[in-house]
């Protein structure tokens, strides 16, 4: 018997999909195993299947060579075996420090919470992880990579032999990723055993010991990271090759459609006063505009501005085809052609009670309305599988719960949801946050397409060069201070990153 975790003829179905169908592999105890894999091969699922989430399969799952049935997280976390979990599972309403405690506070004598030591302990786990969030602040009030950071701090309260990482960085930027990494040598050298799902394959090359393939549902297969390279697993967990095309050939800037002067964004009641100061650029059609910088720089909060949704309003001006355009809702800005497609897919992306339909063609009813005002089931279904198929969507039917899509395939419908309204600008703020390599190069090729026929579009990464793979010029900002602005012929990620963290022009 070997030490670890053995998955034997695994397989769950959900309704008429298989999400995985007869896998067997093992993972080590101590060993650091990437699972790989496009969106909807199963990866999340199985992961939900170690940690207790989901109780109901077929096959088996031993641990040090002993059949484990967990009925629930609990039963896991009494194995040892900790996830954080792909989407964000906080309480938004509840402080940090409530929420890592959550089911397991910390209580004095009698029975009453004992915050005081809760606060303490959570500060120590924030203090390991190298960064500053306040315990007491509200979950709903920190940005999405500070979630991200709840979370893993909550799953090393548990002091877990066994963490699962289900895409743990793709909401953090450059910086934070390090600190992370940094965490996890940590935690490996205390003999942690770490499962870590990720798109991105410097991660996975960097950290694994080995590397487990999945596609469509079934094991490919499980290799040693030292005897294989990126091209081999690319190939394996997509089974085709990819289009490497070079998205921003024969691009031509047309007329201005966008004019942004002194745009400031004051920031109550902190000291820095000001979460953008002083942002002044132009973007004409057909031409992708990136926005680099580090979490914080305030990347989210520009688009924010131009989609209506910033906190505060904005000060400066900002002139949408030669008109003013001050949007204070979302309405007045779709309204004027303009659309986003956001970061936080969960909090303001996604409608999780509606179908993958809904989702979709939402923002475009209007236009199936027929004249009597009923919607034209027929035209919007048409228009629903046409996105479908354009992105590679991986869904069972479109009447199926968006909640029922992989993390990858939700992100692909609020996509196309934004795409059928056609706007003259459209906002991208990390759109490929969490999507595989395929349909990367799908969204690239939709992105070139768009620019080709004329829109505009900005567009954010925390992936840089996925920025300077796609983008015409790149603006970088630094603690809400535009640093530089780089032409495509002198993009350099050096140079950049030094941008991203130049102060001293601030
Ligand atoms: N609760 C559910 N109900 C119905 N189908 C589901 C459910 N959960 C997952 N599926 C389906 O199972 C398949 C595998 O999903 P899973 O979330 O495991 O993919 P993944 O590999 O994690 O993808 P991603 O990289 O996009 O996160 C997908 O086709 C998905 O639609
Ligand atoms: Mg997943």
């Amino acid at each position: 018997m070997t030490l670890g975790i053995a998955i034997d003829r695994v397989t769950k179905r959900f309704g008429g999909v298989t999400a995985l169908e007869d896998v067997s592999f093992s993972i080590a105890r101590g060993e650091f195993h990437a699972i790989v894999g496009e969106n909807g091969a199963g990866k999340s699922t199985l992961m939900k299947i170690l940690s207790g989430v989901i109780a109901d399969y077929e096959g088996s799952v031993s641990l040090d060579g002993v059949p484990q049935r967990f009925n629930d997280t609990r039963d896991a976390e009494r194995a040892g075996i900790a996830i954080i979990h792909q989407e964000l599972n906080l309480v938004e309403q509840l402080s940090v420090a409530a929420n890592m405690f959550l089911g397991r506070e910390i209580r004095r004598g009698i029975g009453w919470l004992d915050d005081r030591s809760m606060e303490r302990e959570a500060a120590r786990q924030f203090e390991r992880l190298g960064c500053a969030i306040n315990p007491n602040e509200r979950v709903s009030r920190l940005r999405i990579g500070d979630q991200q950071l709840v979370e893993i701090a909550k799953a090393l309260l548990l002091n877990a032999e066994i963490l699962i990482m289900d895409e743990p960085t793709s909401a953090l930027t450059e910086g934070e990723v390090e600190r992370l990494f940094d965490v996890i040598q940590l935690l490996r050298e205390q003999g942690v055993t770490i499962l870590y799902i990720s798109h991105k394959m410097d991660e996975v090359f960097r950290l694994s010991d080995r590397i487990t393939v999945l596609r469509d549902g079934r094991w490919i297969r499980t290799l040693d990271r030292a005897a294989t390279n990126r091209q081999e697993v690319t190939h394996l967990l997509v089974g085709r090759e990819i289009d490497a095309g070079n998205w921003t050939e024969d691009r031509r800037a047309g007329e201005l459609i966008l004019e942004v002067d002194s745009l400031s964004l004051p920031w109550p009641g902190h000291a820095r006063e000001w979460r953008l100061k002083d942002i002044s650029f132009e973007l004409r059609r057909g031409e992708v505009l990136g926005i680099a910088g580090l979490m914080g720089a305030g990347r989210t909060e520009l688009l924010e501005c131009l989609f209506g949704t910033s906190e505060a309003a904005p000060i400066g001006s900002v002139k949408l085809i030669g008109q003013v355009f001050q949007p204070r809702h979302p309405a007045d800005a779709m309204r004027a052609g303009v659309a986003l497609v956001t970061e936080d897919r969960k909090r303001l992306g996604l409608f999780s009670q509606l179908n993958v339909r809904e989702n979709i063609s939402m923002c475009t009813l209007k236009e199936f309305a027929t004249s009597a005002g009923l919607i034209s089931s027929a035209k919007e279904q048409q228009c629903v599988s046409d996105a479908i198929v354009k992105l590679a969507v991986k869904t069972g039917s479109m009447e199926s719960s968006i909640l029922s899509l992989s993390g990858g395939n939700q992100q692909k419908c609020v996509i196309a949801r934004w795409l059928a309204t056609e706007p003259v600008l459209l906002l991208l703020d990390d759109p490929t946050r969490g999507v595989d390599v395929g349909a990367k190069a799908e969204i690239y090729a939709i992105i070139a397409d768009l620019c080709r026929a004329g829109m505009g579009l900005i567009v954010t990464s925390s992936e840089l060069p996925e920025l300077i793979s796609i983008c015409d010029r790149i603006l970088v900002l630094c603690e809400g201070r535009l640093t530089r602005a780089f032409e495509r012929s002198d993009f350099s990620e050096e140079a950049i990153m030094e941008a991203a963290t130049s102060h001293s022009l601030a």
